[in-house]
């Protein structure tokens, strides 16, 4: 467990009230996972099958119960997991997502049947999806007229799915999925690392010889843009496959070298604009989602690293949480009427104009991720 700082009454104040949050939600008795939220009312639009989010809130869940011990919560993350079960059998990559937090996760904090099987069983059918001769997983989709294009493309949102592969591996005695998740994370840094440290959100090859044949973006500026949650999503994927692969060296130089990219270019009240290169800065959204996400992985690096890195990476991640919850996290000030607990000022698609100052799932679970870091209630790298 690492050092516990000055802090911890400050990161369990704001833990509190995300829990006050996680509860009220929970209490909605919602018809779908909630996913986007308009931080005026509280009120959430909700996805039935889960779309690539609904693990986020399950892990909110299984989060709330780790901090508590609470099983109002352990109930809530059950039957809201058991929800994503028909969605094992779906043709994308997004299971990465969908089975490491909605399952697996509580397994690996408090030995969960439901989530084991469950993220077994998640992990084992995403490695069908596995193209050898590109040596990844492709994006993939359900909506069968696409699945042709989709099944061409990929990006690096996803890599995160290591985690699940290796740690199925063990719960498996498979070590191809391992060596699935492994390739999957290689492959990213061909096609979408930039020199710099800077990342090309996606990328489209030949499904027969593997070969790229274009890099573009699905959700940011423009194709040769930095796209924020792109950024966040390599940090994330690295810091885990640096974890989960502690003997391939490159996988936490990569991480490295896209989370000093990150620092060396995020503003000075560290919280990203929606895309780095979106010329029309400051006159843009901002996306406190991207930012939880590269908060969470900062601290896995920090982790994963020695003495003087350690504390440049740490100090870093302080920072932005305090930024988050100082200014984010509701209420931001003493007038502030809004319910308490939501993460304000994510944005979900700038390109399309989709929830541009939104509340948004993924953004509240990384937050509550790495507060609890923070706080000290849980190793940095246990998840
Ligand atoms: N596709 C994942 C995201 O929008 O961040």
């Amino acid at each position: 467990m690492h050092q516990i700082g000055p802090d911890v009454a400050f990161w369990n104040d704001a833990l509190v009230r995300m829990q006050e949050r996680i509860t009220d939600s929970a209490k909605m008795k919602l018809s779908g996972f909630p996913q986007v939220s308009d931080p005026q009312t509280g009120e959430w639009a909700t996805v039935s099958n889960g779309d690539w989010t609904g693990g986020f809130w399950v892990g909110l869940l299984w989060l709330a119960y780790h901090r508590t011990h609470d099983d109002y919560f352990l109930i809530q993350a059950e039957h809201w997991a058991e929800r994503l079960r028909p969605r094992t059998q779906s043709q994308t990559v997004f299971r990465g997502f969908l089975f490491y937090y909605g399952a697996a996760i509580a397994a690996i904090l408090f030995d969960n049947p439901i989530g084991r099987e469950l993220g077994l069983a998640g992990a084992r059918e995403l490695a069908e999806l596995y193209n050898t001769h590109a040596r990844l997983i492709p994006i993939g989709t359900q909506a069968p007229k696409a699945q042709e294009a989709y099944l061409r493309e990929t990006n690096i949102d996803c890599v995160a799915s290591i985690a699940l592969l290796s740690w199925a591996a063990g719960g498996l005695d498979n070590d191809e999925l391992r060596q699935i998740g492994r390739a999957h994370a290689t492959r990213h840094i061909e096609l979408c690392i930039r020199y710099d440290g800077s990342v090309h959100q996606s990328a489209r090859f030949d499904r027969v010889t593997g070969k790229l044949t274009a890099r573009f973006t699905h959700k940011g500026y423009s194709d040769e843009s930095t796209w924020a949650r792109a950024q966040a999503w390599a940090m994330l994927g690295y810091a885990l496959a640096a974890k989960y692969a502690p003997d391939e060296p490159l996988f936490l130089e990569v991480a490295k070298r896209v989370c000093d990219w990150w620092l060396r270019n995020a503003p000075p009240d560290d919280i990203a604009y929606w895309d780095f290169s979106d010329p029309r800065i400051p006159n843009v959204p901002r996306d406190t989602s991207a930012t939880a996400i590269a908060l969470a992985s900062l601290l896995k690096l920090s982790a994963l690293t020695k003495t003087e890195e350690r504390a440049h990476y740490q100090t870093a991640a302080e920072s932005i949480a305090k930024a988050l919850v100082n200014n984010f996290l509701t209420p931001v000030s003493e007038r502030d009427e809004r319910l308490p607990g939501m993460l304000t000022e994510g944005c979900f698609n700038g390109r399309t104009g989709q929830a541009i100052k939104h509340e948004l799932i993924w953004g509240d679970y990384f937050l509550c991720e790495a507060l609890l870091v923070l706080a000290g209630t849980l190793d940095p790298l246990a998840i």
